[in-house]
């Protein structure tokens, strides 16, 4: 899945710096980099103090201070101060309750823990950017780039590099950073499994984007890693788009209509399938009902089943177009 990603990675650079200076990027990076033109830095610390005064170069948007290096450097952010106080330099600071409850609403989640760490048990819809918490987010354009505009966790083992990382990451420019802070990993992990046992609708949504595509977890899809047809059509030889919306004055152009909650219509669809053939990618409209229609589905048929997250119907529309019914 993180494959899809590959195909929509942007063009990286000091995109904002060259719009807002008159100097050309080289110059900017040569003047502001200890080591020379290296861009990173350039991105990373948007400012250094004279060309922030006279605002050549963008002040740093997550605030900042000019410091003795002559560069600037954000405020000195504090774990505890931002579980506290927060603030516009903060990310979101959330604890195991919230993670559990929001888990399948991130566009992205994101582990900053070691390759060992990682081995050893992570969620399966995961980022891995090991050492986050230690260099800047633009060491990892190739996996986190492009994609600053996304609603992100961010977690590792106890809570404090999640929280360093986070920093980085709004340094960069992520603008919907949620840092979990209540224990890490593992015990996200726990609260999750038990949460989704004791419901009557186990296995839920964040049950299943923790431990990935099994016999009762039809596979999340997110909106993030779909931004062409091409991603879709990627998935398998012949994909079925299958629509689980109860009411719909327009349909997807392509899609076939399913009505879920109709055991029959159910088992009609699923005749007709061959297993070696169809991939089927269950949306609706918000990503609730795809969800609960591609269980409903995968319970009677164990093909490769997909199921559209958060954007359902209004992002495919977009990418498919739609016909009146
Ligand atoms: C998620 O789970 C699937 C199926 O179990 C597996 O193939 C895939 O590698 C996992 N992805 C990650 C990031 O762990």
């Amino acid at each position: 899945m993180l494959l899809l990603l590959l195909g929509i990675l942007p063009q990286i650079s000091c995109r904002e710096n060259t719009q807002v200076s008159p100097l050309g990027v080289p110059e900017i990076c040569a003047q502001m980099s200890p080591c020379g033109a290296d861009c990173y830095t350039t991105c990373d610390n948007p400012c250094q103090c004279d060309l922030a005064a006279n605002k050549e170069v963008p002040f740093p948007s997550y605030g900042g201070s000019c410091q003795d290096t002559g560069f600037c450097e954000g405020e000195f952010l504090h774990l505890e101060d931002c579980i506290e106080e927060g603030g516009p330099s903060c990310p979101t600071m959330l604890g195991t309750e919230e993670a559990v409850e929001k888990f399948s609403t991130f566009d992205f989640r994101i582990d900053v823990r070691t390759v060992e760490e990682w081995n050893e048990g992570h969620a399966n819809m995961s980022i891995h950017t090991p050492g986050l918490a230690n260099f800047p987010a633009a060491n990892y354009l190739d996996k986190i780039g492009g994609l600053e505009h996304k609603k992100v966790l961010v977690y590792c083992r106890s809570g404090g590099r999640a929280f360093a990382a986070s920093i980085h990451l709004l340094k960069y420019g992520f603008s919907d950073i949620n840092s979990f802070y209540h224990g890490g990993f593992p015990n996200l992990n726990a609260a999750i499994q038990e949460d989704s046992e004791e419901r009557e609708d186990h296995p839920t949504k964040s049950f299943c984007y923790v431990t990935g595509p099994s016999d009762i977890c039809p596979t999340p899809l997110p909106t993030s890693h779909i931004s062409s047809i091409d991603d879709i059509t990627r998935l398998g030889r012949r994909v079925t788009l299958v629509d689980v919306r109860s009411k719909a004055p327009h349909r997807l152009a392509n899609a076939k209509v399913v009505f879920t909650d109709k055991e029959k219509k159910v088992k009609r669809f699923v005749k007709k399938l061959t297993k070696k053939r169809d991939v089927l990618v269950v949306f609706c409209k918000g990503g609730n009902s795809a969800f609960a229609g591609a269980k409903k589905i995968k319970e009677q048929w164990d093909g490769v089943i997909y199921w559209v997250d958060n954007g359902g119907f209004e992002f495919l529309q977009e990418l498919f177009g739609t016909e009146e019914i």
